[in-house]
């Protein structure tokens, strides 16, 4: 998907300055959208002034009633800085459609904060930071099937996005690939040791293991086989996978993998029943 779909004189606010609004504003200006159509609230001046160099966007340092202007809002603020930040700014964004990328709030806590249903909640993660994101999206009952291929061009440069019927999906996405990342980082990890222990230069071992991860992940995609069967094609009984793939098993790798996603998906919710989802 390309921004075409994104209406030629929409404006948009971001509440929070971070990472994660640096790359989805990134991502816009990148494929041309004009950067005074993009407004930044954001109270560390370090970081607003980076923005506006990079991006030429308008920034703030405090909510004020220019954000009325905006079509859409996106709150890109850590979770537990979230409800004081909807304050000054709910009066005046009303009417505008909301997407939120904050971990573990609840569609219904950002409607009583908002004050509208007009919402989408994302679950996005890190990749996006350099456009092979994830993103898991959850639509408010307010939101028309119009806003939401909005909420997918705004996306489409940080990757990829699914949308999932049920809100209660999204702490199961998140066990895959909101926290997946740091999954792969931990197995990335292990694999460089290994490769120390034989030899090879942490650097060395690095690059190889990180090409590894992105050359099976494309197989994956490419293909229409189960991860399974591609598996089994390159371990032949006997051969030097085989040997590496019983330890494995023999480890409860596979068992671990999946307890630690039952963990995460608890504690999502956990978390969303603090924000009083
Ligand atoms: N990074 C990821 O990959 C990722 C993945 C999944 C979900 N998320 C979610 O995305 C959200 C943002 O994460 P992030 O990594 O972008 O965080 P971040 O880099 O810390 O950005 C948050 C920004 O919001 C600013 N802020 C704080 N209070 C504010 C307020 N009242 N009004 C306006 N701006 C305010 C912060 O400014 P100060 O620095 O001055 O505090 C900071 O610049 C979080 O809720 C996180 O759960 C992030």
């Amino acid at each position: 998907m390309t921004t075409t779909s994104i209406p030629e004189h929409l404006q948009i606010a971001f509440i929070g300055g971070g990472n994660m609004a640096s790359a989805i504003l990134g991502g816009l200006v990148r494929q041309g959208m004009a950067p005074a159509r993009i407004r930044v609230v954001e109270p560390f001046a370090e970081t607003r002034a980076r923005l506006q160099q990079e991006f030429g966007v308008q920034v703030l340092e405090a909510a004020d009633a220019s954000l009325g202007q905006a079509d859409v809002v996106v709150w890109a603020v850590k979770p537990q800085q979230f409800e004081e930040a909807t304050r000054p700014v709910a009066p005046h964004t009303g009417k505008a459609l909301h997407l939120s990328v904050a971990a573990g709030i609840p569609a219904s806590a950002l409607a009583r904060w908002l004050g509208t249903e007009r919402l989408v909640r994302a679950m996005p993660n890190t990749p996006a930071l350099v456009g092979q994101g994830m993103t898991g999206l959850f639509a408010g009952a307010g939101a028309s099937a119009d806003d939401r291929a909005v909420i997918d061009a705004l996306l489409a440069p940080t990757g990829q996005r699914m949308w999932l019927e049920q809100e209660a999906l999204i702490d199961s996405l998140m066990a895959i690939s909101g926290s997946g990342p740091a999954y792969v980082f931990y197995f990335i990890e292990a694999l460089v040791r290994g490769g120390v222990e034989l030899g090879l230069t942490a650097e060395q071992s690095k690059i190889l293991a990180a090409q590894t991860f992105a050359g099976a992940a494309a197989l994956v995609q490419g293909s229409s086989d189960a991860p399974e069967v591609l598996r089994q094609r390159v371990t032949s009984k006997g051969g030097t996978t085989h040997e590496a793939i019983v330890i494995m098993q023999q480890h409860g790798v596979e068992q671990a993998i999946v307890a630690a996603m039952h963990a995460c998906a608890a504690r999502g919710r956990e978390l969303a029943e603090q924000f009083g989802g």
